[in-house]
Parts: structure tokens; C-alpha cells; sequence
């Protein structure tokens, strides 16, 4: 997908704490709410916050991000007023085993506020980048810690590319922005209330019984990765197969070439070419 010609919208909207507060319809998700123009992590600087106790629900926002944070190490593109740096507290009361799939839930949630918000069709690619014509317009990192007592917690880190386009030479083939991808004038204040309206309902159903299944049918359906040949490559070294389901606890079921099925936890996922 090409770049916008150059009489390109504006850019999206300001953010500020104030603004996103205004579009907020959640109960708790955001209501303590710390926007920052400038950060090196909003997960990190989340992680401050929890550690000296902060609620359930904290969120942090960001206009620009010095050291965002992607998985496997990675860094996060975060250029100033053209994205959606957030991170948000969660603090689950089922076991850490339980709790591997909470970055799904996150995944539908952004997803479902991406198409919500722009009208544009998500994919997701397991276990949770968020894709628009097949490349990665955002992704989630999920950070485990404990506080002063002792307690875990969990904060999800959420980057959204909302406008721009100018993307570094290593990511320009495989990253795309909602305005590249047709979104008129994104909104982030707008889109950040939606995803975490969107993530505190899913999130509810899974604290009060365990069960994703609300996140799951949604990721099934916009699913990148089922019925394709993958690569998956997890703290046990490298598998491949066919990528047959998602599983109750929100891991990926395989099948390999000898006919054997496993399920991968946790991992990153190379897709084959389709056909
Ligand atoms: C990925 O690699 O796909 C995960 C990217 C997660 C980026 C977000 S931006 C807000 C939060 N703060 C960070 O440092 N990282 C996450």
C-alpha cells in the first residue's frame, strides 16, 4: 500500500488528558488516567505506578515515546502526534497460567475499536499484532511484575500507528498506519476510549469466571493466522505447521507434518505465503 499523496489530511488530533477523559465511557478502565507528552516507556513508567500501588485500571498515555518498548526486545516506533503509545494496569485474580491469554482479550479489543472508530477490517495475527491489509498497524506487550507487597500485576502496552507513514527503512514493507490504510481523520482520543470501553467489558467476563471465549470467537473470525502454515518460534526453540485453533486458555493449536498436534503459549508467529 502506497503512502497518501501530498495533499495529505492534518495530522490526527491533539491528545491530552482532557480530551481522552471527555470521550471516556468506562467505569474504571482510564478514570486515573496520567498523560505525558514525552516518556521513555508508558509500560515502564506504569510500572512505577503499580509497583507503589496503584489501582486497577491506571492508565498511561503518551504523545511520544524516547524508548518504546516491542516484544522479543524490539523497539516501538513512537513518533510524536502520530500514534497511540498507552499502557494500562490490570490486576487479575486468576494464576499466572490463566492469565497468559489476557494479551488475546487486548487484541480483540483493539481491534474490534480499530474497526468501531475507522470502519476499516482488522486481522489478528497471533497471539496479539493487529493487522491491516496485511501489515502491522499495532501491537501488545504484556508485562508481568510485583508490587511493594508483593501482589502481581500485569501491564498491558498498547501502540497503535494512527498517522503518519514515514516508518523507518526496516519496518516500511511491513508496517502501515490507519491513515495510510484510508482512515479519514483518526481520532486517538476517540479510539483510546473505545479500546479501553471495548477491553474493560471483555476483561469483566474474564476476572469474573476465567473465560475468554467473548475475545476468542472474535479473534477466530479475524483470525490471520488459522488454516495458514506457520513458523512459531517460543522459549522451546522452533515449530512448524498448520495453525489449526485458537485454545480455551488462548493458546495456538498446531498440526505439524507428522500428523502430531500441539499447543504453543507463547511465541511469535512467521506466517507462509498464502496459496
Ligand atoms: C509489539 O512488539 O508488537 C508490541 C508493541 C507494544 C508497544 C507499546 S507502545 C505503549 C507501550 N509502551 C511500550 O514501551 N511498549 C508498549
Amino acid at each position: 500500500m502506497k503512502p497518501p499523496p501530498a495533499t495529505s489530511p492534518a495530522p490526527p488530533a491533539p491528545l491530552s488528558q482532557e480530551s481522552i477523559l471527555k470521550e471516556l465511557t468506562t467505569g474504571r478502565f482510564g478514570r486515573t488516567l496520567f498523560f505525558f507528552p514525552v516518556v521513555d516507556s508508558t509500560n515502564e513508567t506504569l510500572r512505577g505506578l503499580a509497583g507503589r500501588g496503584a489501582e486497577e485500571g491506571t492508565v498511561v498515555v503518551a504523545d511520544t515515546q524516547l524508548q518504546g518498548r516491542g516484544r522479543r526486545g524490539r523497539q516501538w516506533f513512537s513518533p510524536a502526534g502520530e500514534g497511540i503509545f498507552l499502557s494500562l494496569l490490570l490486576r487479575p485474580r486468576h494464576a499466572p497460567a490463566k492469565c497468559s491469554g489476557i494479551a488475546l482479550l487486548a487484541a480483540a479489543a483493539v481491534s474490534r475499536a480499530i474497526e468501531d472508530q475507522t470502519g476499516l477490517r482488522t486481522e489478528v495475527k497471533w497471539p496479539n499484532d493487529i493487522l491491516l491489509g496485511g501489515r502491522k498497524v499495532g501491537g501488545i506487550l504484556a508485562e508481568t511484575g510485583g508490587d511493594e507487597t508483593g501482589e502481581r500485576y500485569l501491564v498491558l502496552g498498547i501502540g497503535i500507528n494512527v498517522g503518519g507513514g514515514e516508518f523507518p527503512p526496516e519496518l516500511e514493507d511491513r508496517a502501515v498506519s490507519l491513515r495510510m490504510a484510508g482512515a479519514k481523520n483518526p481520532d486517538r482520543p476517540g479510539l483510546i476510549a473505545a479500546i479501553l470501553g471495548r477491553l474493560e467489558k471483555l476483561y469483566r467476563v474474564f476476572q469474573g469466571s476465567g473465560d475468554l471465549s467473548p475475545a476468542l470467537d472474535f479473534c477466530r473470525d479475524r483470525s490471520a493466522t488459522l488454516g495458514r502454515r506457520v513458523r512459531a518460534v517460543g522459549p522451546g526453540g522452533e515449530i512448524s505447521g498448520l495453525a489449526l485453533d485458537l485454545t480455551e486458555e488462548g493458546g495456538l493449536r498446531l498440526r505439524r507434518d507428522t500428523g502430531e498436534e500441539l499447543v504453543v503459549m507463547s511465541g511469535e508467529v512467521t506466517l507462509s505465503p498464502a496459496g
